[in-house]
């Protein structure tokens, strides 16, 4: 099973509009060491199409919506990301694809390691295989 774990997020929001503070341990699971932000998506595009073998990674909507599905070979989960109070945790090993971008949505991403292409699985028989091979270690 794909645990679905949403964070929401404390607002400290007032009469002068919201405001949102992620500081790792109290808010987030993990130090952010990357920050990175996917927006001006065309319509009918579908991002992501990989995993990770370490990465963890947060994600939030800061504006507009998008889906996310989340997928192993057991599972899936599409879960649809449209609050920039909400942060949809998303662990190593699951594969993940992106859609329904709305036209004004702007997707914000945390990132537990830097960029590393060598932690990524871009293939989906490669993540299937490496999946059962981790599960039944
Ligand atoms: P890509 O992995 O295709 O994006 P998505 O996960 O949305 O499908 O990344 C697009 C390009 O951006 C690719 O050339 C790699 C580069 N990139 C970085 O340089 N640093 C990063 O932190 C990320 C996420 C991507």
């Amino acid at each position: 099973m794909i645990e679905e774990k949403i964070y929401e997020f404390k607002n400290h929001g007032d009469y002068r509009g919201e405001l949102v503070a992620l500081e790792y341990p109290k808010d987030l699971p993990f130090p952010v060491k990357r920050i990175y932000y996917i927006y001006n998506v065309p319509e009918n595009i579908t991002r992501g199409f990989h995993s990770h073998n370490e990465l963890q990674q947060i994600l939030i909507c800061l504006g507009g919506s998008v889906k996310i599905k989340l997928k192993t070979p057991e599972d899936e989960k599409i879960v649809l990301l449209d609050n920039p109070n909400k942060g949809l945790f998303v662990d190593k090993m699951i594969w993940r694809e992106m859609f329904e971008f709305s036209e004004n949505a702007t997707l914000l991403v945390l990132a537990s390691m830097e960029y590393d292409e060598n932690d990524y699985i871009r293939n989906y028989d490669d993540y299937e295989k490496s999946y059962w091979e981790k599960k039944n270690k």
